[in-house]
């Protein structure tokens, strides 16, 4: 089993490239599961997550094939099997995106429920109402469930809650449903809206995207496009609030601030100087941060995948903090971990309380899902000594060689087996 091994107290410097979005690319994938035509996606991270999907499409019998480094091209004209297996989706919770698309396309289903999660219960029972609201009869067996619909119908649906893969799943129904479907209360994020222009360039008509209002009037078919993936906005904060904690200066291209101003108010508040424009950001920081308190929530708010980076940052900042996480229940498993590094952190509920210290220590440390594994990245990054990170698998989920880039901006880390 893969771990990371970091000497921290080293500055970061330099200029790194962002990858596209993980959680941009993984819908936009699903969606070729709408066309049968060829839909040709660009800026596509080589992450494990992005490998599983292609494996669930594929064994669907859409063909996947790579037509340059970043470029995947997705023909669904074979789509034979709508299936979404247990041993796949087992490993990847986003593969509830197929469902809406293959009801859609298919008009029937068999997708296994995703099973429980390290940061949460994580029901998907928001994705079944809207597609039910839409006209699909859905059993749930022997842990599948099992969607029909001769066509799906426009409708007003009104989420109960603000879910990102939600809104994204049922915007991607709607596009093939008959007549207009109205999303309430739908999520904000950017992924949302990249997956809106890829639907749009596919021939869908989606409004609203990026509004908690998406319009979408069905029609009959859609066709294949070309489009690009969106900058990962999490990997972007993860490079920026790292180099606030090493002290340096650093670049990162291929992003745009736009796209985390919570983040970055965060981290100014921090100490750090930022100067950005439309194609990449620049962080200067030197000395030990300021505590930042942080509340996530969803976007525009303060976003839940830069929690633990940020009880990082705290734990070596000047100052208490008080990190309190909203949109999971046990989104803390890294507080057991950077205690273990000499971190003072007290989790109430859901609320941690972090008074930071000089230097955490060096240590070997337990990777327990993907936001946590770069949290612990980050300590290491400033630790005194040697830390260890293991089970590092989770990191490959969602972070495109993270130890190279770190590397390429003078950190030292290294990957043994
Ligand atoms: C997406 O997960 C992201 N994943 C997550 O990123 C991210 O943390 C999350 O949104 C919140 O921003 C992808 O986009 C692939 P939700 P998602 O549905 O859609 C509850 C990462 O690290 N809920 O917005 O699964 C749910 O339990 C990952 O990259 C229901 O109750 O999250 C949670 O409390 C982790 N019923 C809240 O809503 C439902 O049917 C928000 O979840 C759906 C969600």
């Amino acid at each position: 089993m893969d771990k990371l091994i970091i000497e921290g107290g080293r500055a970061l410097e330099g200029r790194v490239r962002i990858s596209g979005a993980k959680n941009a690319a993984l819908p936009i994938l699903a969606a070729s599961i709408l066309t049968s035509e060829t839909l040709c996606v660009e800026n596509v991270p080589r992450l494990r997550d992005v490998s599983t999907m292609c494996g669930l499409l594929t064994q669907m019998g859409l063909w996947v094939r790579q037509a340059a480094p970043g470029a995947l091209e997705l023909s669904g004209h074979a789509l034979s099997n709508p299936l979404a297996p247990y041993d796949l989706v087992k490993t990847m919770r986003a593969s509830i995106l197929v469902l809406g698309p293959l009801v859609a396309r298919c008009g029937h289903a068999r997708v296994s429920l995703p099973g429980g999660c390290a940061i949460g219960l994580r029901p998907v029972d928001l994705h079944i109402k809207g597609l039910q609201a839409m006209g699909a009869e859905i059993d749930i067996a022997h842990g599948y469930l099992h969607a029909r619909a001769q066509r799906l119908k426009g409708t007003r649906i009104v989420l109960d809650l603000v879910t990102v893969t939600g809104t994204e799943n049922l915007m991607m129904a709607a596009a093939l449903a008959e007549g207009t479907t109205v999303i309430e209360n739908a999520a904000r994020e950017p992924e949302v809206i990249d997956l809106a222009r890829c639907l749009n360039a596919m021939g869908a008509q989606v409004r609203g995207a990026g509004s908690d209002i998406i319009t979408i009037e069905g029609v009959d078919k859609l066709h294949g496009a070309r489009h690009a993936v969106m900058p990962d906005r999490i990997e972007t904060a993860t490079f920026l609030a790292a180099a606030t904690m090493t002290g340096g200066r650093i670049t990162l291209e291929g992003t745009s601030a736009g796209l985390l101003d919570a983040v970055l108010d965060k981290l100014r508040e921090a100490g750090a100087s930022i100067a950005a424009n439309d194609a990449e950001i620049t962080l200067e920081a030197q000395g030990r941060p300021r505590a930042v308190s942080i509340r996530t929530a969803p976007y525009p708010g303060f976003p839940t995948d830069m929690q633990a980076q940020f009880m990082a940052l705290d734990a070596i900042a000047d100052g208490t903090a008080r990190v309190t996480e909203t949109i999971f229940e046990n989104r803390f498993m890294h507080a057991q971990e950077l205690k273990r590094m000499g971190a003072d952190v007290e989790v109430e509920g859901n609320t941690a309380v972090v008074r930071g210290i000089e230097r955490l220590d060096g240590a070997t440390v337990m990777a327990t899902d993907l936001r946590a594994s770069a949290c612990l990245v980050l300590a290491g990054l400033v630790a005194r000594g040697e830390t260890v990170v293991d089970r590092i698998y989770h990191l490959d989920r969602g972070y495109e060689q993270l130890e190279a880039k770190l590397s390429a901006l003078g950190a030292r880390i290294r990957r043994a087996a």
